[in-house]
């Protein structure tokens, strides 16, 4: 496979990857695990963002410095408690929002395959996509690759699929090889541009059929990364309609984790929510960039 034939298209929509307002074109499958048939595509704007990703997992927020945790990032107003979740209960939450057309190229697995994906390449890398190392761009992708080269928590599966296909073969193992399954993700209804600020639960939250999840996070990097981590722990996931105070509508996904009694203390959520581990369930909004893969309803 010829690298450089495809290196121009990838860093022709790239160069801006760092940034933290940047969007995602996704295709979605929706997709029949069974096989071949009952395969229909959807096309979504996703949107990504690598400092929504960090509060997300444990381990992650445990890999990086305590202090930044301990005043309040507005992007880690993403969490709530399970008893926040009803009509006309209003919170802050940050929503990145993001311009789709400098959104990373999510790559064909063959050609995705090709490039590797190691901290072992980073200097390999830095020359491949001519990033000086001590760019943000080198410390982006150094980030990224680090954080996917984690090893899992107790009870925690995660792969970083660097391809569609791949996200597709990792939600398969984790939720069954008989399983249907679809993603869902957080969609904004209007172009508000705030980023934070108070909105109001409009509808009563519809719980989603989730026995299992895949939850993947969108990572920055040249071409569309994924952090996917399945969790053996009890989740439920919520479609929540929300209404800001600008007049912004997003109908969000949360997940609310009911035990978080292995997290770390220094997780981002319980200096926001000033709980302890393993006292409350969890919740947290999904920027649009992230993609949660459930089963469908009708699975056996
Ligand atoms: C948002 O803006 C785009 C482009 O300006 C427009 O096509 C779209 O209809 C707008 N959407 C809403 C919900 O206003
Ligand atoms: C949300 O509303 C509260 C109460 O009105 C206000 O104090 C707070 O500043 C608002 N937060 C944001 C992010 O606008």
């Amino acid at each position: 496979m010829e690298l450089s034939s495809f290196k121009g298209r990838i860093m022709g929509s790239s160069l801006a990857f760092w940034c933290p307002l940047l969007h995602l074109l996704l295709l979605v499958l929706v997709m029949c695990a069974q096989g071949i048939a009952g395969r229909k595509l959807t096309e979504e704007q996703l949107e990504t963002t690598h400092k929504l990703m960090k509060p997300m997992d444990q381990k992650i927020q445990a890999h990086h410095s305590s202090s930044h945790m301990d005043h309040m990032d507005p992007s880690h107003m993403i969490f709530f408690t399970i008893k926040d979740l009803k009509v006309g209960k209003t919170m802050p939450v940050y929503f990145p929002k993001r311009d789709p057309s400098k959104s990373p190229r999510l790559l064909p697995r063959s050609q995705a395959d090709s490039i590797p994906f190691s901290s072992k390449q980073l200097p390999h890398l830095l020359e491949f996509f001519s990033f000086s190392k001590d760019s943000h761009q080198a410390k982006a992708m150094e980030d990224t690759i680090g954080q996917c080269e984690i090893e899992p928590i107790k009870g925690e599966t995660k792969f970083c699929p660097t391809s569609l296909e791949s996200m597709l073969d990792f939600t398969r193992s984790m939720l069954g090889p008989n399983t249907r399954f679809t993603a869902v993700a957080t969609a904004h209804l209007t172009n508000s541009t705030t980023l934070f600020q108070n909105y109001t639960i409009l509808k009563e939250p519809k719980e989603i059929f989730a026995p299992k999840m895949v939850a993947c996070h969108s990572m920055p990097y040249p071409y569309a990364v994924f952090y996917c981590h399945s969790q053996q722990s009890v989740n439920k996931v919520y479609k929540v309609e929300l209404g800001g105070e600008d007049g912004d509508r997003v109908d969000a996904v949360a997940v609310c984790h009911l035990d978080t009694s292995d997290w770390s203390p220094d997780h981002a959520s319980f200096s926001v929510l000033r709980i302890k581990p393993g006292t409350s369930p969890v919740c947290h909004f999904f920027p649009a960039d992230n993609l949660v893969w459930v089963p469908t309803s009708t699975s056996v």
